[in-house]
């Protein structure tokens, strides 16, 4: 049966880093199946993929037809899940009460139900010893004023992660949620690019190789969490032991500076 990965988000940043990464690493894969809406930017990663071959699946997977469509071509296929990474996801920051209805309910639909949706679609598909990725984020450990449903999103990803985890344990699946402070990819403009960004937060900017890198090292042995780069592991310490209510006014001062 064919050995397979799977990744969302593949058309830019994290999720196209790791089908690079995936390829040269686990090159004996039989194909990547790459998803995301623009269909050109998959083609282009067909093109530059040498050691595995590409297989791009142009879906919106906030519309569950297209969830359908993914179910019926693996129902078809029938192929052998080892790699699953859900990178597909979005943030709007901006306070809540001035972003529009549409942004939050597309924001909770792709980071939270697709996703979940994808996960469960997939999960019939992976056998023993295979390893799911979760996109989450830093910005889960602690509520954030201003970027409110996003970081609730990703609790809930960083929640649902370490839940399955256990719950695979028994078919010795591993998952892992990633968990990186800012990555330099074009999430961050379309955020409002660097430049709006709190200054604290600038010099820990940690490129998609590095987190990717660190992910797959992380599953492979076993992590249920990934959190790249020394800031972020003192920013998940202090997170556990300090009141949030403390850490909330610490940034806020520190954005203003
Ligand atoms: N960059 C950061 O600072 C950072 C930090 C922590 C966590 N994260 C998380 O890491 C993940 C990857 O982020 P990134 O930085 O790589 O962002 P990115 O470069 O903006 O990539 C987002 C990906 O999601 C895909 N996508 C968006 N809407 C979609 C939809 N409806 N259906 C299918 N695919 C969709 C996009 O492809 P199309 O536009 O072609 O559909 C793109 O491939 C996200 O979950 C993000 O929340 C990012």
């Amino acid at each position: 049966m064919m050995k397979t990965a799977v990744v969302t988000g593949a058309s830019s940043g994290m999720g196209r880093e790791f089908v690079r990464q995936l390829a040269l690493k686990y090159s004996w894969l039989d194909e990547i199946w790459v998803i995301a809406r623009r269909a050109g930017e998959l083609e282009k990663l067909k093109e530059e993929i040498r050691e595995v071959s590409v297989r791009p699946l142009p879906l919106d997977i906030s519309r569950e037809e297209d969830l359908g469509k993914l179910k019926t071509i693996l129902g078809k296929e029938k192929p052998r899940i080892l790699f699953l990474v859900n990178a597909a996801g979005m943030g709007i920051q901006k306070e809540f009460a001035r972003t529009s209805l549409e942004d939050i309910l597309m924001m909770t639909k792709l980071n939270c139900t697709a996703l979940t949706g994808i996960t469960r679609i997939c999960l019939p598909y992976c056998p023993e010893g295979s390893r799911i990725f979760m996109l989450a984020s830093a910005a889960a450990f602690v509520p954030q004023p201003g970027f409110g449903v996003y970081a609730a999103s990703k609790a809930y990803v960083v929640s649902f992660s370490r839940a399955l985890n256990r719950e695979l344990k028994n078919r010795r699946i591993q998952v892992t949620a990633v968990c990186p402070g800012p990555v330099d990819t074009p999430f961050l403009e379309k955020m409002g690019g660097k430049d709006r960004m709190p200054a604290y937060k600038k010099p820990f900017i940690a490129s998609p190789r590095q987190v990717v890198r660190k992910a797959l090292r992380d599953g492979a042995r076993g992590r249920e969490l990934s959190v790249p780069g020394i800031f972020i592991k003192c920013l998940k310490a202090g997170c556990k032991l300090l009141p949030h209510s403390l850490i909330l006014k610490l940034m806020e001062e520190k954005s203003d500076s």
